[in-house]
């Protein structure tokens, strides 16, 4: 990490040769924007190979995989074919380290964030702890599916800030979130009054069932499965690389020096031996003369045969030997290098399995880099880079609108750390989806293709203070330019903008699925780790069974074998009305409208739906069939709010309870659940708890007026959301209570597929959170 500022890092050619960029630029960031398929990984990839073997360390947040895959070399005969620089990759080989650590999943490296750890602020200020604590509340409750602009987000925020304020004054520490639940469920007299000042009785209970859930389920795993995180560790400054160079040399000793004994064993032997054998041939030669010598003759010849197997056993031992030297000598050169290896750390985040998952990660993971770099300022005049951190796709995570825990979290980053000597690279292929104002500290853009107008006119706004008088020239550019082509904007670096071609990676590009990541631990590494991982045994979060069980419909018949009612996006009949409270004459139209309605909020966006759907049409390269149309609609579902009781023990029984949602198909009251990122319907439920997602893992939900909602109310059969009906169901079920139900919209896209050559079409429903086709519909 002894960067200079003026070392400059190699990303491609121009029309006058290399391109090339400083790490001081890169202090003021880097951003990569491009349609799909332009190149961006890839720059962005090269960027991330320039630093680490420039000695800057980097964390890489890798949405979609092909990030992972810098961990593997690319093979010289690609390279040559390529016209790729083979010294790269030898330099690359000699002083990079990758390391890819998987969230909630020990498939690569497990690393997992305990928001809950607030030891290290014993020395901070008073107002940092407050910030602190607040950041940590604010991505906590983003994480349980707060919106954090609304009321409830802000009080969840005050509520959890509140708590581990008090609890760390007190000298607490609170190990899981089984802790928390418990504070807010009995809360210290000297906090109660400040809570209920900004929450209500139901908010508490309901921010306590959503606090439980992160106590069971495949939820705790990210708090409790792996490495804790920490900056040192990501930057490979913890000492791991060396320990793990020493063990693995230790155990190369010990082979080589077992082998070496073995075969100077086997060399006593062999000497003895090839004695022997000479004299047993010349025996065996002189019988051969003596017709009754034959028996001698034949003892002689067996016993040179011997003789010789052990001279060739000696051989082998002693290429054993030769190997095993070998192999101690380059661990023994791998300890002398770990000093200098820099580590590039890639944060896998496909293991995680929603948005506020990774938002959490991120966020998380921003939070600490964000501390480690207050700690560990820039010494005097120093100017060059101590770190770099990574964001493909990064649309989601600042976005324009909303504020998401992460953006709050990457916002800082942006702002201060090019004091810090801290280098943020984004990437995305939407730009019009990110907030410009962000982006604002970004001095350096190199843009690849972009087709869409929006796309164009952000970019456009964005560049009118960095190259006011070439954009123009950018805008005229940017939708002819070829996949690895580039215009490169950075007025620190250069004059005018430059047109270039990425150089080709040194590292394979591909995306690693998350079984193949296993392959990638170094075992030195692992073993390191392996005593710093915490071990979710002692966790103590309950476990719930669901006996399997059938969801009949309460209603004798069933309406329609149809079993989803999709409302057609329509304006709302004036005279049709539905509530979940009786709601009668037309003295109420106005107050039911202004009612609100639970909405989820769609992920997957339309212009997305092709991509989306073509996995799901017949043919495998090419086609035999097209969509024809899609439609955003949604689903009515009804949120079940029950409390499932489970009892313990043997002799002496405890009751637990739990508080869970259910959601059921509004008509027919099947289970909606998701089973591998799929929404399914069925009767069936065959798993306990931590084994159901549903909406609540997936999806986030706002309460929106009727009157702003995109959907029929009026053709929704209001017996369908009686509250006892559907306790005497869910009662008969599971030994559980209801607490309440509610109507919850569910958005999805209704697609048309039509065969190319017969003329058949039929219907598959896409959810629009992850843009898959919803099962048993
Ligand atoms: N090792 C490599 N070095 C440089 N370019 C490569 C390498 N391997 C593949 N490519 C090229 O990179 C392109 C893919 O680029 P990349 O994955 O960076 O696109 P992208 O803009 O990130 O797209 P997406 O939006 O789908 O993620 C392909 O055109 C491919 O030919
Ligand atoms: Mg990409």
């Amino acid at each position: 990490m002894n960067s200079t500022a003026n070392q400059s890092l190699m990303l491609g050619k121009g029309e006058s040769g290399d391109i090339k960029i400083s790490l001081k630029t890169l202090q003021r960031h880097f951003g990569c924007f491009g349609s799909s398929g332009s190149g961006k990984t890839v720059m962005s990839k090269v960027l991330v190979e320039e630093l680490a073997r420039n000695g800057i360390p980097v964390i890489a947040f890798d949405p979609q995989g092909d990030i992972s895959s810098l961990a593997l070399l690319a093979d010289r005969d690609t390279l040559a074919k390529n016209g790729a620089d083979q010294a790269i990759r030898d330099d690359f080989a000699e002083k990079v380290e990758v390391v890819v650590w998987t969230p909630a999943s020990s498939k690569g490296m497990p690393i997992c964030i305990n928001p809950l750890q607030f030891g290290n602020l014993d020395k901070s200020s008073s107002e940092d702890r407050t910030r602190y604590f607040s950041s940590i509340a604010l991505n906590i409750a983003s994480l349980i599916g707060y919106d954090l602009d609304s009321d409830d987000g802000k009080s969840a925020e005050a509520v959890l800030s509140v708590l581990f304020e008090h609890e760390h004054s007190h000298g607490r520490v609170l190990h899981n979130f089984s802790d928390v639940v418990k504070i807010l469920q009995d809360l210290p007299e000297s906090i109660a009054e400040t809570v209920s000042a900004v929450a209500s009785k139901k908010f508490m209970s309901g921010l306590i069932k959503k606090l439980s859930l992160l106590t069971i389920g495949s939820r705790k795993l990210i708090f409790q499965n792996g490495v804790p995180a920490n900056i040192d560790v990501l930057l490979g400054r913890d000492g791991s690389t060396k320990a793990a160079a020493e063990a693995e040399a230790k155990v190369a000793a010990k082979t080589a020096g077992e082998a070496e004994a073995e075969a100077a064993n086997a060399a006593v032997y062999s000497k003895a031996a090839a004695k022997t054998a000479a004299e047993a041939a010349k025996t065996a030669a002189e019988a051969a003369d003596d017709a009754n010598a034959a028996v001698d003759a034949n003892a002689a010849a067996r016993t040179a045969a011997e003789a010789e197997a052990k001279v060739a056993a000696a051989a082998k031992a002693a290429a054993k030997a030769a190997d095993a030297a070998k192999t101690s000598a380059e661990a023994n050169t791998a300890v002398k290098a770990a000093d200098k290896k820099t580590r590039i750390s890639v944060i896998y985040l496909n293991t995680l399995h929603s948005v506020e998952e990774k938002e959490f990660f991120i966020a998380g993971i921003a939070q600490l880099l964000y501390s480690w770099m207050l700690k560990h300022p820039l010494s005097d005049g120093q100017q060059g880079l101590q770190c770099a951190m990574f964001i493909d796709e990064v649309a989601p995570y600042i976005p324009p609108v909303k504020a998401p825990a992460c953006k709050q979290s990457l916002e800082l980053l942006f702002r201060q750390g090019r004091k810090y000597g801290v280098s943020c690279i984004i990437a995305t292929q939407s730009p019009g989806d990110i907030d410009y104002k962000a982006i604002g500290q970004f001095s350096t853009f190199v843009l690849g293709t972009l087709n869409t107008k929006q796309d164009i006119e952000k970019v456009k706004r964005r560049l009118e203070s960095v190259a006011p008088k070439e954009i123009d020239f950018i805008t005229n550019k940017l939708p002819a330019l070829k996949p690895g082509n580039f215009l490169a904007i950075s007025p620190d670096e250069f004059e005018r903008v430059l047109e270039m071609k990425t150089r080709w990676l040194v590292t394979e590009h591909r995306a690693l699925a998350e079984e193949s990541l296993s392959e990638l631990k170094p075992a030195g590494l692992q073993e390191f780790y392996n005593k710093s991982i915490a071990t979710s045994d002692h966790v103590t979060g309950s476990r719930l069974i669901i006996p399997e069980a059938k969801l009949p419909p309460v209603d004798d018949q069933i309406e329609s074998i149809n079993h989803v009612t999709v409302i057609e996006i329509q304006a709302e009949p004036e005279e049709e009305e539905i509530s979940s409270k009786s709601s009668k004459g037309s003295g109420n139209k106005q107050k039911n409208k202004l009612e609100k309605v639970l909405v989820v909020q769609e992920v997957v966006k339309e212009r997305d739906i092709k991509k989306n759907i073509r996995p799901h049409l017949s043919g495998r390269i090419i086609k035999s069939e097209r969509l024809e149309q899609s439609r955003f609609k949604y689903l009515p579902l009804v949120k079940v709010d029950l409390t499932f009781i489970e009892e313990k023990g043997f002799l002496w029984k405890s009751k637990t309870k739990i508080p869970e949602n259910l959601y059921l198909n509004y008509k027919t009251r099947e289970l909606f659940y998701v089973l591998k990122q799929q929404f399914q319907f069925s009767q069936i439920v065959h798993s306990d708890p931590n084994k159901i997602e549903d909406l609540d893992d997936h999806c986030v939900m706002e309460e929106s007026p009727r009157i702003e909602v995109d959907f029929r109310f009026g053709a929704l059969d209001k017996k369908k959301l009686n509250k006892s009906a559907i306790k005497k169901l869910m009662e008969r079920k599971y030994q559980s209570e209801v607490n309440d139900v509610e109507l919850v919209l569910f958005p999805v896209y209704e697609c048309t597929i039509k065969d190319k050559k017969k003329n058949k079409s039929r219907k598959i429903f896409l959810d629009a959170i992850f843009g898959n086709p919803i099962l048993g519909i």
